[in-house]
């Protein structure tokens, strides 16, 4: 097989290693990688036990994974390889798998309303465009990242999983998936391979998780005695369910593990049901004050664990004068999560990210210039330093498009100032290649938009033009 670029063989390309779940296939760890950022690895256990055979297979599983691209499943960068350690590099998805987002974070039910939508997108997209069956949808394989963005994980990965069993020796059903969420169908028949109609079955146990954050029957004696209760139609109690569920999560929860495979949903049909129950909590701003009101608990979060930077503290500044010029810190570009709960006793680090080389470079020239800024006479790039002017009145969409126009080529260089990681804004350059730098820009915009629901404001906005030198856009706010 041809080595691609996917396949990295250098180690040394990993720093800053840290531990921050684990699995019964291996640990995750966030790492920053030299060329994909900060980043999730997923390490093989045992891998030294693998035959060739097994190797050229995973990096074929790995190869066609990293060739998805949805915004609602976790992206795949690609492998990193070893002679005794095989890794998955993924989208390092901060707040950990939804389960652990839910037990930290007060969700209202319009957010977790759109939250399932996400995870009918992502699913249907796995079905529909890249046609694959996930086998092992459950809570644990949904997660959350910065901006409160759910993606579907863990998916296509029968041959990792074959070969992690096989060198763990585990029992067969594992093989294909968690029990509890596995379909009747495929409990009655061994040799049955799993369908499409089994992942909308584990949906609906996933679904069942979400809504009660319980753990499946949990009073089963065994796996046998909970297969065979689920043969004869039983499924996890309705008695959890919270009063205030609302009542079309409980139906289609209900039709998705419905014991005939043809009666259950496609993730087409449930993404049309739930299309329309999004647009009204839209309607009436249900989801973005829930949006809001996240972002303003993970404030509260990072301030009682953290001192704050002081507000108008200029980040050129603070890159020139503090750091390598390289780094910047969270704070400062304006995202103020904390760090995944699941980090180990250690949730309070704090989170770097690289500013891209274009960026690094165009603020230092920036800083250098403004000494100079007195006797500077350019006309379109006014180096005075920002005096702080704008309302913090919340962009709007049609602002954005309007400053989309104006930026065009420049995106990239705004991107950074407003915070958007390196490994970002590529995804938004590669997704968006054909449609060109307007487009670019205003996929950009909104994705910070999405992320800092109430901080979008004017006023931050204006701080990153002024800093990319684009005073000329900033008169437009
Ligand atoms: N891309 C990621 N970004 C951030 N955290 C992740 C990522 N992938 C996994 N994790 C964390 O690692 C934990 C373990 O994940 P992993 O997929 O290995 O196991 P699992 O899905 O919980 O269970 P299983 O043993 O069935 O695989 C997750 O619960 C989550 O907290
Ligand atoms: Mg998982």
């Amino acid at each position: 097989m041809a080595q691609s670029k996917l396949i990295q063989t250098c180690k040394s390309k990993i720093t800053n290693k840290k531990r921050i779940g684990s699995g019964s296939f291996g640990d995750v760890y966030k790492v920053s990688h030299t060329d994909w950022g900060e980043v999730a690895l997923k390490e093989m256990k045992n891998f030294e036990k693998a035959t060739d055979r097994d190797k050229r297979s995973l990096e074929k599983e790995a190869t066609l994974l990293s060739s998805l691209r949805c915004k609602h499943i976790v992206l795949h960068y690609g492998i990193i390889k070893e002679p005794c350690s095989f890794g998955l590099v993924m989208e390092l998805m901060h707040h950990g798998s939804v389960k652990q987002f839910l037990e930290n974070y007060d969700v209202a039910w319009a957010m977790k309303v759109d939250m399932v939508h996400s995870i009918i997108l992502g699913m249907n997209y796995l079905h529909t465009t890249a046609e694959i069956v996930h086998r092992d949808l459950k809570i644990e394989n949904v997660l959350v990242n910065r901006r409160f963005q759910t993606k579907v994980s863990d998916f296509g990965l029968a041959i990792w999983n074959r070969c992690s069993t096989r060198y763990r020796k585990k029992s067969s059903y594992e093989l294909i998936g968690t029990i509890s969420h596995i379909a009747p169908e495929s409990l009655e028949d061994i040799n049955k391979k799993p369908t499409y109609e089994f992942d909308v079955y584990s949906f609906g146990i996933t679904l069942w998780e979400f809504i009660t954050m319980e753990v499946p029957f949990e009073n089963a004696q065994n796996e046998a005695h909970m297969s065979q209760c689920v043969i004869n139609g039983q499924r996890p109690s309705l008695d959890e369910v919270p009063d205030d569920c609302p009542k079309f999560l409980l139906k289609i929860m209900k039709d998705c593990w419905n014991g005939i495979p043809n009666e259950r949903p496609t993730f087409c049909k449930l993404k049309e049901i739930v299309d329309k129950e999004i647009l009204e909590y839209e309607k009436t701003g249900e989801v973005s004050k829930a949006m809001e009101d996240l972002h303003k608990q993970a404030r509260e979060k990072t301030r009682g664990s953290q001192p704050e930077e002081p507000e108008e503290a200029s980040s050129v500044d603070q890159i020139t004068s503090g750091m390598s010029g390289v780094q910047v810190d969270d704070d400062i570009a304006t995202d103020s999560d904390p760090i995944n709960p699941s980090d180990n006793g250690d949730n309070h680090e704090r989170d770097h990210r690289q500013l891209p080389s274009n960026v690094t470079s165009s603020l230092q020239e920036t800083h250098e210039s403004q000494e100079e800024v007195s006797s500077a006479t350019s006309p379109k790039k006014s180096l005075k330093k920002y005096e702080p002017q704008y309302p913090e009145k919340i962009v709007t969409d049609r602002l954005l498009l309007d400053v989309s126009v104006k930026i065009q080529g420049e995106w990239k260089i705004v991107a950074g100032y407003l915070g958007i990681p390196q490994h970002e804004i590529n995804g938004i350059a590669i997704d968006n290649a054909s449609y060109g730098a307007q487009e670019q820009a205003c996929q950009m915009l909104n994705k910070w938009h999405q992320r800092n629901g109430g901080e979008a404001t004017h006023k931050a906005l204006a701080k990153a033009l002024n800093k990319a030198e684009r005073n000329d856009i900033v008169k437009m706010l």
